[in-house]
């Protein structure tokens, strides 16, 4: 794990997150939720050539709301398309490369090194893609924020199958063409 310059983790002089082993007889640490961020085609598409082949500025604003205060956990892929830290978020990016780094985000090894890294910044952990990361995440999700955008683009990247029954929708917002949906686990 490598806090390059410019993180977005708590600023000096903010309340540092507090510790089991700091106050052992007092606080039990909170383990985050682990939320699976993602917009979804309804033939399972999330992707094609590096970038998402819809555009729903609606979407965007909607997915600026759910991640923003939190830990936002992406693949080395996503984060370059992207091109930047996402703002007022820390970030976490997962890659296998010992030498990559960026200014403004932390690198973990691995999916499971970043959701442990995460616990000790503010919010949840927000695990937003692409392909690879939420595949190795779903099994450590807890939550999942699903856009079912309904349509069947060509694409070169899916979104994982999970077991439906393991999961309950919790709410519904049904829009024009796609629809914002929250998935607990049972
Ligand atoms: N629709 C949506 O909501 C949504 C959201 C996000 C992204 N996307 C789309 O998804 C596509 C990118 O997805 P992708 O699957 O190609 O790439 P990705 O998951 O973003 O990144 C893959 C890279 O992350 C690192 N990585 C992934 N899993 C890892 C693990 N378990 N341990 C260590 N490192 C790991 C590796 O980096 P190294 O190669 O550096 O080792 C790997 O090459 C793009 O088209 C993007 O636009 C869509």
């Amino acid at each position: 794990m490598t806090p390059a310059t410019g993180s977005t983790a708590p600023a000096e002089g903010s309340t540092p997150p507090r510790h089991a082993e700091e106050t052992p007889d007092l606080v039990t640490p909170r383990r985050r939720r682990v939320v699976l961020v993602a917009a979804v085609a309804d033939n399972g598409v999330i992707g094609l050539g590096g970038d998402i082949p819809w555009h729903l500025p609606e979407d965007l604003r909607h997915f600026r709301a759910t991640t923003q205060g939190h830990t936002v956990l992406m693949g080395r892929r996503t984060y370059e398309s992207i091109g930047h830290p996402l703002p007022y978020r820390t970030n976490v990016v997962v890659t296998r490369d010992p030498q990559w780094s960026a200014d403004g985000v932390f690198v973990a090894p691995g999916v499971e090194e970043g959701i442990e890294r995460a616990q000790d910044f503010e919010g949840d952990v927000m695990v937003i893609g692409g392909g690879h990361v939420y595949v190795a995440a779903m099994p450590l999700a807890t939550d999942q924020v699903i856009t079912e955008v309904h349509m069947s683009p060509e694409g070169d990247t899916y979104y994982p199958d999970y077991d439906r029954s393991a999961w309950r929708e919790t709410r519904r917002e049904e829009r024009d063409g796609y629809a914002f949906v929250w998935l607990e686990r049972v």
